[in-house]
């Protein structure tokens, strides 16, 4: 019960990873705040909400500022505090430097580079109100390496990487420590993944000296215990929760 008493926003909520992540932290005795895109959310915070967990949700565009804010209020209005952020919304994309779209880079940016800027920057205030708090951004392995034809979303987590360290610098004074994950390749792909990314990429198991790609609850444990107090002198970092994809 490492959350008891603790209140987290998780973005990107009904998405495979913030679903695992939100089962892990109220599991744990956090109430969370599930956010995502569109009715799904309702649906999914619902599903959560047994066997003793406390899921609720909010509907919100990480990428539009009104939106951050009123997500941080909803969680500070109902429960008067926060203490965990995960910034975990994320969307795919693909495309080589010559071929992307001014219009296709921004969309990607705008979701998984400026949506967890402006979590952070929101989450500030309320955290530093509830005495500390703990950022755990959702970056990747393509954030420390790249693969051909991924340039938006390649460069969108290598901004996260070091926004991390950023803004981890930024608050450190305020006891809100912001770590990131950066898991490898999972079993599910992501949403809005175009038709035949995974298999243009080839044997994605292989590639992970593990032999296999990651299940999300996997990511989510990594995630919890960047959040948790059992990682209270980590600040700063990026963790490979990715079979030892990058170690090669
Ligand atoms: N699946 C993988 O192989 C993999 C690998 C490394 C990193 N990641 C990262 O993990 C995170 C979670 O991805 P996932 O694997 O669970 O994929 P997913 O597609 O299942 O989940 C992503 C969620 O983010 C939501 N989202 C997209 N745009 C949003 C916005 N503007 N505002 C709010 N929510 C928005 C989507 O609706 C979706 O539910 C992402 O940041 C992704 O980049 C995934």
């Amino acid at each position: 019960m490492r959350f008891k008493n603790k209140v987290a926003i998780i973005t990107g909520g009904t998405g495979e990873i913030g679903r695992a992540t939100a089962w892990q932290l109220a599991s744990e005795g956090a109430k969370v705040l599930l956010a995502d895109l569109g009715a799904d959310v309702a649906r999914v915070a619902a599903e959560l909400s047994k066997d003793g967990r406390e899921v609720v949700f909010c509907e919100a565009n990480v990428g539009k500022e009104s939106d951050v804010i009123a997500l941080v209020k909803a969680a500070t209005d109902r429960w008067g505090r926060l203490d965990v952020m995960v910034s975990n919304a994320g969307v795919p994309g693909r495309g080589r430097t010559n071929d992307t779209p001014l219009a296709e880079w921004e969309r990607i940016l705008g979701v998984n580079l400026t949506g967890v800027f402006l979590c952070a920057k929101h989450a500030h205030a309320a955290m530093k109100a509830s005495g500390g708090g703990a950022i755990v951004n959702t970056a990747s392995i393509m954030g420390v390496v790249a693969v051909q034809g991924a340039v938006s979303y390649a460069s969108s987590k290598g901004a996260v990487v070091n926004m991390t360290r950023a803004t981890a610098l930024d608050y450190a004074k305020d006891g809100i420590r912001v770590n990131a994950v950066c898991p490898g390749f999972m079993e599910s792909g992501m949403k809005g993944l175009p038709p035949g990314t995974r298999a243009d990429l080839g044997d994605l198991a292989a590639r992970h000296p593990l032999g296999r790609l990651g299940k999300p609850l996997e990511v989510a444990k990594a995630i919890a215990f960047l959040a948790s107090d059992d990682a209270s002198f980590i600040t700063g970092h990026s963790l490979l929760v990715d079979g030892g994809y990058v170690a090669q």
